[in-house]
């Protein structure tokens, strides 16, 4: 797939060299495409991986992965919102500071045919750079638009090598978002250590 992510820090770089070693064609949509960091990753990346303007990026892209910081999403969105509207969107960002840390409302205002989805924004991106736990895969939760789009969410997921728990649609958002707080509060208020990840036992 042609995937477009916003971002080239950890969780951008992480999924996007994830994707890549699936086969997916990667554009990194950056502030920035000639920054060394940005050119090194890309290098780092081979082939598949390309580095564009935001605008490019998000032109050349089927699905995008919002992988920026919680306080620039909503004027990011605004300022690109007819490119947006019609594609499949993955929002794995948090506005920390904010009572809602999830973009899902400000997407579903201005890009209304889009297909949204929660994801990948729950767990600190070490695991998603190593979803195993010895001979357990990590489970990763999400929500969002169910149909074809939601088949194409539970592959990429399971190419960066986790297993895909659906939640259910963009209501689910504030279950997906508790997950963070109990990430959070093990790994950090309980000293666990980042690499931690869940798993359904029936
Ligand atoms: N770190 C984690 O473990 C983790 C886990 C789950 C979710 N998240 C969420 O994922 C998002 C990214 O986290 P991160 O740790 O990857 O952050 P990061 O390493 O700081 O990278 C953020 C990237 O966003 C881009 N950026 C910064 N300001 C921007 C702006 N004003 N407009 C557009 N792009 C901008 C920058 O890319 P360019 O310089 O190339 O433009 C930067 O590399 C955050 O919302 C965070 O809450 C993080």
């Amino acid at each position: 797939m042609k995937i477009a992510i916003l971002g080239t820090g950890n969780i951008g770089s992480t999924l996007g060299n994830k994707w890549i070693k699936a086969g997916h064609t990667v554009y990194f949509g950056t502030r920035n495409p000639q920054k060394p960091e940005v050119q090194a990753l890309i290098k780092k990346l081979g082939t598949n991986a390309h580095a564009l303007s935001i605008d490019e990026a998000i032109k050349s892209g089927e699905v995008l992965l919002f992988a920026i910081p919680g306080n620039t999403m909503d004027e990011t969105i605004t300022a690109h919102a007819a490119a947006l509207d019609g594609k499949i969107i993955i929002d794995a960002a948090n506005k920390i500071t904010s009572p809602v840390i999830d973009s899902l409302g400000t997407f579903a205002a201005q890009t209304p045919k889009a297909k949204l989805y929660r994801a990948f924004n729950a767990y600190g991106w070490e695991n998603f750079e190593n979803p195993q736990f010895g001979s357990n895969t990590a489970d990763l939760f999400f929500c969002g638009t169910d149909g074809e789009s939601r088949t194409t969410l539970e592959k990429l997921i399971a190419d960066v090598g986790l297993n895909p728990v659906y939640l259910g649609g963009t209501d689910q958002a504030p279950l997906v978002d508790s997950l963070l707080k109990l990430w959070f509060a093990l790994s950090s208020g309980q000293k666990k250590g980042r690499h931690l990840a869940f798993k359904v036992l029936t």
